[in-house]
């Protein structure tokens, strides 16, 4: 396994390019061990930091001229997607490549699966073929979790089911300190359909454990009081909540996920529930507008909002390659449960 450090080119620098040893290389005295990652729920704040440390790092290398680093070499990462996705899947496909990985990709339609071969036959003959990493998306909750008592690759969860979108709930924690400079202390507002909402557990458990006020408002139906066990507030005001928001995080209706109608019209959910220029006319100025993708414009967001000033949805987007660029790397050098890691 390489022993070079995971941010060399894969060719001598330009002279013009900076100098490839990061202020937040991996000399830092945290050692991360998991390797998988499945949730936020599980990560210490101390973890998290250490991810977005390596991922300020890791974002450098796509501003070189070859964008690539050595660090995965020869290794093989396999995109196993068993639902729809844009952004986590090619972001995953990318930061592996610019990792010098392999990488196959899966895709569920077109696999054995359609015959009725189950996912652990799929998984492990996957595996047969050498692979080290999955990274997992599917619709039911834990199907990354049970991934890992079938192989013994290290697995990343990109999405399962209403559980849990760790490296969603990173980027976006990532983003509003990029933007912010901190997190502790921040009021950071989610939106929507938080019920069903994958992306707003990973967000809140993240946010909570780096020290932010979460509060949680939509319909009563999409937004149930038992999410106050988690530490977040629920209400159900929108212009009430935005008064002394820092953040605020619009999500998608997810029609998909629904087994009855959960609100009256689509007209009360936007005059209620979405961000218009006029409801920003009484925020903070510099209010923080995010949406994890893919945004249903003029329900949950204004078309002129989403692409305002405010907006970081584009910047979650970039950054989300830098943190998967890490999470990638930090599992694959902790090891799989049964064999070698790489070294930093
Ligand atoms: N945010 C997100 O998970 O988008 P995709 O479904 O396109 O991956």
């Amino acid at each position: 396994m390489s022993t070079q450090s995971p941010y060399a080119p894969l060719e001598p620098s330009r002279p013009t390019e900076p100098a490839a040893t990061p202020a937040n290389s991996p000399t830092s005295s945290f050692t991360w061990k998991r390797p998988h990652l499945l949730g936020l729920e599980e990560l210490s704040p101390e973890e998290i930091l250490h991810i977005f440390t390596m991922a300020e790092s890791f974002q450098e290398v796509s501003t070189r001229s070859i964008k690539k680093v050595p660090a995965l070499r020869g290794r093989v990462v396999v995109n196993l997607f068993f639902e729809e996705s844009t952004r986590t899947r090619m972001s995953f496909s990318l930061a592996a490549q610019r990792l010098s990985a392999d990488v196959l990709e899966f895709a569920a339609g077109k696999s054995s699966v359609s015959k009725g071969e189950s996912l652990r036959d799929t998984v492990r003959n996957i595996e047969a073929m050498g692979v080290d990493t999955f990274v997992i998306r599917h619709m039911a909750a834990g199907a990354p979790h049970y991934i890992t008592r079938c192989t013994n690759c290290n697995v990343v969860n990109a999405g399962d089911g209403q559980h849990e979108h760790p490296t969603q709930g990173l980027i976006d924690i990532f983003t509003i300190r990029e933007r912010k400079g901190r997190i502790e202390g921040l009021n950071v507002v989610i939106v929507g359909d938080i019920g069903h909402s994958r992306v707003a557990r990973s967000n809140i458990w993240g946010l909570t454990k780096l020290g932010a006020k979460v509060t949680l408002v939509g319909p009563t139906t999409l937004v149930p009081r038992t999410f106050e066990q988690m530490g977040a507030r629920v209400g159900h005001d929108l212009d009430a909540a935005l008064k002394e928001a820092d953040v605020v995080n619009m999500l998608r209706i997810q029609r998909e996920r629904m087994t009855s109608q959960v609100f009256p019209s689509t007209e009360e959910y936007i005059r209620l529930f979405g961000l218009t220029r006029r409801r920003l006319q009484t925020t903070k100025p510099d209010l923080l507008i995010m949406h994890p993708g893919p945004v249903n414009r003029g329900v949950e967001l204004a078309s002129d909002v989403a692409d305002g000033p405010n907006s970081s949805i584009l910047r979650q987007v970039s950054n989300g390659l830098a943190i998967r660029m890490a999470v990638l790397f930090l599992v694959n050098q902790a090891g799989s449960p049964a064999g070698e890691g790489v070294t930093a």
